[in-house]
């Protein structure tokens, strides 16, 4: 075998974002450019020399081309052994968990989530670290700088490895191992939850369906739902992944899975549905005639997780991205737990899940998980959901009332403005940071601002510092205005207005919202400015 030391020229634009470098499959497929990112990559990553390394994806377009790409240069980098899912296929938290379970010193997922995938959508590439978690900032600002001034990749000079077939054999010195990428994380969630309490609620008349949007999730939904818990083949839907993801835009929420949503509010829904993302991560929990946001759902975890399996011994705290509905706080005051905020990106809450802090953690973008990974996990927050439902004999909207009685209740909307020019977003977001600490004492529509400012996180664990992460108002604890730009876009700028209002007594009162939402543009003229009328997507 020959390595091949290619010449190269800097790219410019390879700074990853919220969760890795995202771009269009145009810009990652030219020459040169996805490996001048991984080998970046490599000379940050030392250990990956002589160690192990997980590879895999969401199945997305070029997914298969880049896995060939990144074992080569893994070999040609001193990687002793490489662990690939069959077909290049991994779920993000399946990789996560292999590179626990592994002992592995890194892996390559390649994914960008919920963004449309096909030739003309978008590609993504993510390393996760020993442990499972993503690149910290520090790496990821390490990674940036080398690709600035790169001149030269190693590769090694092979043909395509067979990795449509599991099975192991030496490339060269590595050890290359196709696996099936569902089994160990299959065999993980028997350890977390009661599968025979679950098989008896399905075996006795219960309905679960779960839409995999054609992407990652469907053979592990295949596999536990059907095979081990014994769902009928119907649980399943959209279960095979494709490069395009059919042309849908796998994002599990109001819009992008409106058929489900639709479904479940109409007669006959089934007692629990669920969808997740184009890499497996997120998740939508809905019940009959109930959408269960995101941030309930967290909060309602928090107050039912101990009594699963491997929850038993209690929580060790719990943690949800600033933007994210403070229901979860609430919670974990009455419960005793700690309760962390961090900036909105699960590398967050890494540190904070390895330093033994925290045991579930979520965002408001449909992100739930626990520290059986270090990755958002959508299936996880599936099975953890038929887990709760089984074991308390009640149904999803029964336990949310019962929820919203005790703990008050936790109005929230995201609204997001798409395809805003960068300077459009920027002077919105610049006026506002210039106003915010002018707003503490000024009182909107009978709502008086306690707090505001421009969201910063000091790590606990190690000290390290995230400035910018959002500008929040906050109203005590009745209301809260959050804005920021979002960091996984591949092209113009989008913005995030998140809304929240918190009635201790009232739990029918979607309306409530409305005001808050007039408050917002009083204070952010995000509709003014921006010159649009209404926001793009509500979540
Ligand atoms: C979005 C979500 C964020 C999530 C990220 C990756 O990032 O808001 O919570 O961690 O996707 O799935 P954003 O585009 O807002 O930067
Ligand atoms: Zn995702």
């Amino acid at each position: 075998m020959s390595i091949r030391e290619i010449p190269t020229t800097p790219f410019p634009d390879q700074k990853p974002g919220t969760a890795g470098l995202r771009k269009k499959v145009a810009t990652v497929a030219q020459p040169h450019y996805l490996e001048n990112f991984v080998e970046a990559v490599f000379r940050n990553v030392p250990e990956l020399r002589g160690g192990t390394l997980v590879v895999g994806g969401d199945g997305r377009h070029h997914n298969d081309v880049a896995v060939q790409t990144i074992i080569a240069m893994a070999i040609a980098h001193g990687v002793t052994r490489i662990i690939v899912g069959r077909n290049g296929w991994l779920s993000t938290p399946a990789a996560s968990h292999l590179v626990r379970h592994l002992d592995a010193d890194g892996g390559f997922v390649l994914t960008a989530s919920h963004n449309p995938a096909g030739v003309e959508g978008d590609f993504g590439i993510k390393f996760n670290i020993r442990g499972g978690g993503q690149a910290p900032q520090s790496l990821t600002d390490a990674i940036h700088r080398t690709t600035l001034s790169l001149d030269r990749y190693r590769i090694a000079d092979l043909a395509p490895l067979d990795i449509g077939t599991t099975g192991e054999r030496d490339v060269e010195g590595c050890r290359v191992a196709v696996i099936d990428g569902v089994s160990d994380y299959a065999d993980l969630m028997t350890t977390l939850f009661d599968f025979d309490a679950v098989r008896d609620w399905l075996r006795s008349g219960h309905r679960m369906v779960f839409d995999a949007m054609h992407a990652i999730t469907g053979p592990y939904a295949r596999r536990i739902l059907i095979e081990q818990l014994g769902a009928p083949e119907s649980a399943v839907r959209n279960a095979t992944p494709l490069p395009d993801f059919n042309g849908g835009h796998p994002d599990p929420n109001l819009i992008h899975a409106g058929a489900l949503v639709d479904e479940m509010m109409g007669n006959g829904a089934p007692d629990l549905a669920a969808a997740s993302d184009g890499d497996g991560d997120r998740n939508m929990i809905l019940g009959p005639g109930l959408f269960l946001s995101p941030g309930d759902s967290l909060a309602m975890l928090a107050a039912h997780l101990d009594r699963l399996p491997g929850y038993r011994d209690g929580l060790r705290g719990v943690a949800r991205s600033m933007p994210t509905s403070r229901a979860l706080d609430v919670v974990a005051a009455e419960r005793g737990l700690p309760c962390h905020e961090t900036p909105t990106g699960w590398k967050y809450f890494c540190n904070l899940l390895d330093a033994g802090r925290l045991t579930l953690c979520g965002e408001e973008s449909f992100g739930t998980s626990s520290s059986h990974v270090r990755e958002k996990d959508g299936l996880w927050a599936a099975l953890a959901w038929m887990n709760v439902l089984a074991v308390t004999g009640r149904s999803l909207p029964e336990l949310a009332r019962a929820h919203w009685a005790h703990y008050g209740r936790h109005y929230y909307q995201r609204h997001d403005y798409e395809g805003l020019p960068e300077a459009t977003a920027d002077r919105i977001t610049d006026a506002l940071r210039d106003r915010v600490a002018s707003l503490p004492g000024c009182e909107f529509a009978g709502l008086r601002v306690t707090a505001a400012d421009d969201f910063a996180y000091t790590d606990p664990v190690d000290g390290s510092r995230a400035e910018h992460q959002g500008l929040r108002v906050v109203f005590g604890d009745a209301a809260r205005i959050v804005l920021r730009k979002s960091g996984t876009g591949t092209g113009d700028a989008t913005l995030r207005l998140y809304l929240e209002r918190y009635r201790r007594d009232v739990i029918d009162d979607a309306a409530c919202l409305d005001a808050v939402a007039e408050i917002a543009e009083t204070i952010t003229g995000l509709r003014a400015e921006s010159g649009r009328a209404q926001p793009d997507v509500v979540t």
